[in-house]
């Protein structure tokens, strides 16, 4: 691959010109401060501090998100409390007053990361992490006061609290984040819950049993432990189907389903697939963690702190991840706010059976107003092709590239195997390939100064060919004191045979991209300076030596959702 500056082979095209819509969201937050980077359709509180996700659910007919908040300011604070919000769409959601904060020994220092667990007679129940009198890690069990309650607003800590404390083989400090429980053949519940081990430092998830969901007892060695990840933060575990894309209950266990063990470490929610029984309490792992770029990933990019829950209304499975800020401490003191949520992801196992699938959940489509689309167009070696017509900034895109029969050109098939170090210069938007870079320039600017570029390159692996995957920040922002990263993956796709698909949704400060139909995800988290609110172009772009085609592109101004505008 050489290496060649961008600017220098790119030419402008404009497609279409249609005047730009007015439901672009302001810029301006309701107290009429500059707002640029805060999104549309993302989830995310009033203001102040947000990080994890915590307790999902879906109970009589409203979806429930908990999550970490400092509701005193917008960095990450002493004294954490459970932010409650509810919704009947997954789109828009009306903030409530706080769910769980400190209010006991157990955790009157503060309410950290947990999960819920539906009891079979239909009932919500929450364990999670308290920091208790002497700021040591405890498992914290809390009850909904009023049943009846569809908004479950107040909570009721039980009397027995705590009801895990740290084991002697863990420090005090590494002890946290217990998962939604389920119950064994034997009508046992289990969970497990995210640990370190005090010397050798390996990472667990310890698992516990109980009759009652009350009294839980450690049961003798972990679910799965790593001598190579560290501590293990908000732990998931569940069943994916293999026959499809529905998702099971937490406690299903049958020839139909595999297991799912995702451990947040490192700055990644990687996974694993397996077998388990609860008979013998053994979760065989078809791969183990490395914690090298081998892992598999939720998210190529940003997003951390998953948890994932059974949608029973639509028989899916969902999850919620973390998408940090990347900018410093003293630009989220002058937004007001840090942290927003990735968009909820259907999450099931791919027809191979080795790697989870993740698409935005259909409602978010409901947020799809004025669209482009472009079908069976070449787009030449250089080409730097504008999409206009919709609101850059505030948008859903879908695009997929045709290099089927590539196979058949004599300069492909002399393309050199790419080795790990190549793999990762080709993370660059500006290493030009023979097929590749090719894809999206998004929150870019007018002259391209600032763009975050999402793209695939062609590959050689072995007797065939693949597909890299990835998201180039580093012209993001023309701003300083912003972390801009380039991150990418290998998709199994196989370009000889199948279309090359992209979907991104780019929301003022944040791009979601699912590759292959969701087979990866790449999000960035970016803070253009002149790439804003009406300035704000997207364009389509091939940098490789050989010309691609694209077969459809489709694009979607997205509407405002409202999200916790209506803060009590
Ligand atoms: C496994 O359980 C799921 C959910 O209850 C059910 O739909 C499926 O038919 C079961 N499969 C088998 C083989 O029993
Ligand atoms: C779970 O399912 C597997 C595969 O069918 C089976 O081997 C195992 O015994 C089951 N474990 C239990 C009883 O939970
Ligand atoms: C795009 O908008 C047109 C006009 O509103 C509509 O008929 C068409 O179905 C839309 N296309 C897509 C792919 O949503």
């Amino acid at each position: 691959m050489e290496t060649v500056k961008y600017n220098e082979t790119f030419f402008l095209i404009t497609l279409i010109l249609l005047p730009l819509s007015s439901m672009e969201a302001s810029s301006c937050d309701d107290y009429g401060n500059f707002q640029p980077y805060r999104t549309s359709f993302h989830f995310q509180a009033h203001k102040n501090w947000l990080n994890d996700p915590n307790g999902p659910l879906y109970y009589k007919g409203f979806y429930h998100l908990f999550y970490q908040h400092n509701p005193l300011a917008p960095y990450f604070g002493d004294i954490m409390v459970w932010g409650h919000s509810v919704s009947q769409d997954l789109v828009n959601w009306i903030q409530l007053e706080p769910a769980i904060y400190p209010s006991d020994p157990s955790d009157i220092n503060s309410c950290w990361s947990g999960s819920a667990t539906i009891l079979p007679d239909g009932k919500p129940v929450m364990l999670y992490t308290g920091s208790d009198t002497n700021k040591h890690q405890v498992t914290v069990l809390a009850e909904p006061k009023d049943a009846s309650d569809p908004l479950l607003r107040e909570w009721v800590k039980a009397k027995g609290n705590p009801v895990m404390v740290p084991p002697s083989n863990v420090p005090v400090d590494g002890f946290r984040d217990p998962t939604t429980a389920w119950q064994g053949q034997d009508g046992r519940w289990r969970v497990i819950v995210g640990a370190e081990e005090k010397d050798s430092e390996k990472g667990m998830a310890i698992l516990y049993h109980s009759d009652d969901f009350y009294q839980w007892i450690k049961y003798p060695v972990p679910l799965l432990e790593s001598q190579i990840t560290g501590m293990w933060e908000c732990p998931d575990f569940f069943p994916v189907s293999v026959t499809g894309r529905e998702g099971v209950d937490t406690s299903v266990n049958n020839s139909s389903v595999r297991h799912v063990l995702k451990a947040s470490y490192g700055g990644s929610d990687c996974y694993v697939i397996g077998s388990y029984s609860s008979e013998t309490e053994i979760f065989s792992a078809d791969s183990e963690f490395t914690n090298t770029a081998d892992d598999l990933k939720y998210d190529y990019g940003t997003l951390y702190a998953s948890k994932a829950f059974f949608d029973s209304a639509k028989n899916r499975r969902i999850s919620w991840g973390w998408i940090m800020e990347k900018d410093s401490s003293e630009d989220d003191i002058v937004k007001g706010w840090a942290g927003i949520m990735g968009l909820p992801r259907e999450i099931w196992l791919g027809r191979s059976g080795k790697k989870l699938m993740q698409w935005p959940v259909e409602e978010i489509n409901n947020l799809r107003a004025r669209n482009v689309s472009l079908y069976n167009k070449k787009l030449e070696s250089g080409s730097v092709l504008e999409i206009s017509g919709i609101t850059a900034s505030q948008a859903d895109i879908e695009v997929a590239f045709d290099l089927r029969g590539l196979e058949n050109d004599p300069e492909i098939s002399d393309l050199e195997e790419v080795d790990q170090a190549a793999l990762l210069a080709g993370y660059s938007a500006s290493v030009r390939g023979i097929y590749g870079p090719f894809g999206l320039l998004a929150l870019a600017s007018n002259d391209l100064a600032e763009h975050t570029a999402i793209f695939f390159r062609v590959i050689r692996r072995g007797n065939g060919y693949s597909v890299v995957m990835s998201s180039d920040e580093s012209k993001s922002s023309l701003r300083d004191n912003i972390e801009k990263a380039t991150y990418g993956t290998v998709l199994d796709i196989d370009p000889r045979h199948e279309k090359i698909s992209l979907r991104c949704l780019i929301d003022h400060s944040v791009i979601e991209s699912f590759g292959g139909e969701g087979r990866s995800v790449i999000t960035s988290r970016v803070y253009p300076k002149i790439a804003i609110g009406e300035e704000s172009r997207l364009y389509v772009f091939n940098h490789g030596t050989k010309g691609v085609t694209i077969s459809s592109l489709e694009a979607w101004s997205m509407r405002k959702a409202q999200i916790n505008s209506n803060a009590t």
